[in-house]
């Protein structure tokens, strides 16, 4: 059993990685900002908690082993706002409980993953300027995560897709490459890319690195 602060439990993925983090029977604080949203569980501790504040973070990462982050989303610009300032945020606040630090887990992007022409994701033409900026956002934080070598933290992209759908308990990963499937499609559903990314709090193999999961 692991204690897990999340944040973004609300969210899509979020709610995903809650879901099977309660089942498989780890302590979850579930870390919001308006906690009417979530309903009370076995296991589960609602605190509400501002992820791009260091002191709120170091507040509910005490005392744990993991905080996870999957947080950003939705079409305004907070998304954009939100990611690399989350990532500078998370270590921030978790630097400063020195060797009681938890380690971080954080939902990344596809964008800078490579594709099988060679380039990355977010070299595809046609891509909306909105998304490319997301896709951006991502691989600053990516490229800032890199920098940190006093916390543990991982990274975890997602496919090119990743929606609700079947929990089939099974994924692919890979570290730099697009997962891509028989049909061509890159794909997860959140459910399954919760699984992998619980799999991670339970057996680590990628602290410190950047992995991806497709189905
Ligand atoms: N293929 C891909 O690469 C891909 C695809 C989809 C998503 N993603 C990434 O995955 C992440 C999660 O996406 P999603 O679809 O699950 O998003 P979502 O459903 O919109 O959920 C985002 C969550 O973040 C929380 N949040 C935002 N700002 C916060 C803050 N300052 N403090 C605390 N919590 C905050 C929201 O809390 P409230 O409930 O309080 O608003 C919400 O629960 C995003 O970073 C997104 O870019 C990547």
């Amino acid at each position: 059993m692991a204690k897990i602060a999340l944040f973004g439990a609300n969210g899509t993925i979020g709610s995903r990685v809650l879901r099977e983090a309660l089942d498989r029977g780890h302590q979850v604080t579930a870390v919001v900002r308006d906690p009417a949203k979530l309903s009370e569980a076995p296991g589960l501790t609602v605190v509400t908690g501002d992820v791009l504040d260091p002191k709120s973070v170091a507040a509910v990462a005490e005392g744990q082993e993991v905080v996870v982050s999957a947080v950003g989303g939705g079409d305004g610009p907070g998304h954009i706002a939100t990611i690399e300032p989350a990532a500078k945020s998370l270590v921030a606040g978790v630097r400063t409980l020195g060797d009681a630090a938890p380690r971080i887990i954080a939902v990344g992007g596809a964008g800078s993953l490579r594709t099988p022409e060679g380039k990355q994701v977010w070299d595809t033409e046609g891509l909306p300027e909105f998304l490319l900026q997301i896709m951006h956002a991502h691989g600053d934080a990516l490229d800032y995560y890199r920098t940190v070598d006093d916390v543990r933290w991982t990274n975890i992209s997602p496919a090119g897709t990743i929606e609700p759908g079947e929990r089939t308990g099974t994924y692919r990963t890979a570290l730099e490459d697009l997962v891509i499937g028989a049909d061509g499609k890159s794909r997860i559903s959140a459910e399954d890319y919760a699984v992998a990314l619980v799999d991670e709090i339970e057996r680590p193999k990628h602290v410190g690195e950047r992995f991806t999961v497709g189905d």
